[in-house]
């Protein structure tokens, strides 16, 4: 007899009601058969525009496109069943306007059927988040390190050891906060900053090398599954080393093709049993 259960859906308000509750698990997903691996996982999926860097080999996140968004969103939520799935809006789609924003965003959300988007930036994207989130689309924050403004921001280094920085990044939290986003992440920031900022909004912090002290924790996950080999960040713990077994699975699939050991007569049709 097979039984079948309909496991509910995680909604954003699930997530957003998770602030001072059990630690949100959440990861990076790109492609359906990683999406199944991680969905009984996960409470959050994020369809990240790290996927520029890790899927497509380019060295930053700024020449993804929406499309290749929209893309991996559907590939994700062919694979999910209880994870909520959050797509980035990629550099370029959203800061020109909240217009922008909306139609992006829009799009986005009818043809990959995400639960909500992400985008960077705190005080100065205020405008914009309170303008999705009152027409339906809500709006996961980022804060801190942001890596569509690598160019202008001096590169991926730790945010908020100088005073100056701490304070811009607490008020840009309270921004995305105040302007109705469900839940912020926080990157590459040290911890006090993470810690006061965690205590002082009331939607949840997801952190990215931000410390223990957030509500919920992210990670690329090629990054934990010792998958992307280019750079290891120092918040990177790695929980496998699968990079290490595809090498060594396939230097011995090569040496078996060349010595014909591959294919054996299992593997092949219509070859005859030795008495
Ligand atoms: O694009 C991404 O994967 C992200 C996470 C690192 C938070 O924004």
């Amino acid at each position: 007899m097979s039984v079948h259960t309909h496991q509910k859906t995680i909604s954003v308000n699930d997530i957003r009601s998770r602030k001072n509750l059990a630690p949100l698990v959440c990861l990076t997903a790109y492609t359906t058969p990683m999406a199944k691996l991680l969905d009984p996982h996960c409470d959050l999926l994020l369809v990240g525009d790290s996927v520029g860097m890790v899927l497509y080999g380019m060295k930053s996140t700024l020449a993804v496109t929406v499309d290749m968004m929209i893309n991996h969103a559907n590939a994700v939520r062919r694979g999910s069943t209880s994870a909520c799935v959050i797509v980035d809006l990629p550099f370029g789609s959203y800061q020109k306007s909240p217009e922008q924003a909306f139609e992006t965003a829009a799009r986005v959300m009818q043809e990959s059927g995400c639960a909500g988007i992400k985008l960077e930036g705190g005080a100065e994207m205020a405008e914009t988040i309170s303008f999705l989130t009152s027409r339906g689309i809500p709006v996961l924050g980022h804060v801190g390190l942001m890596p569509q403004s690598v160019n202008t921001a001096g590169g991926f280094r730790a945010h908020g050891k100088e005073k100056d920085e701490a304070d811009k990044i607490m008020m840009d939290a309270k921004a995305v906060a105040d302007a109705g986003a469900f839940a912020c992440v926080i990157e590459g920031t040290v911890e006090d900053v993470a810690h006061s900022i965690t205590k002082a909004i009331s939607i949840p912090t997801i952190g990215i090398g931000a410390s223990a002290a957030c509500d919920g924790q992210i990670l690329v996950t090629d990054d934990l599954l010792g998958l992307f080999a280019d750079f290891t960040p120092k918040f990177v713990k790695k929980y496998a080393d699968l990079g290490s077994i595809i090498s060594s699975a396939i230097e011995g699939y090569s040496k078996d093709v060349q010595s014909r050991t591959f294919p054996g007569p299992e593997h092949c049709f219509g070859v005859k049993k030795q008495a």
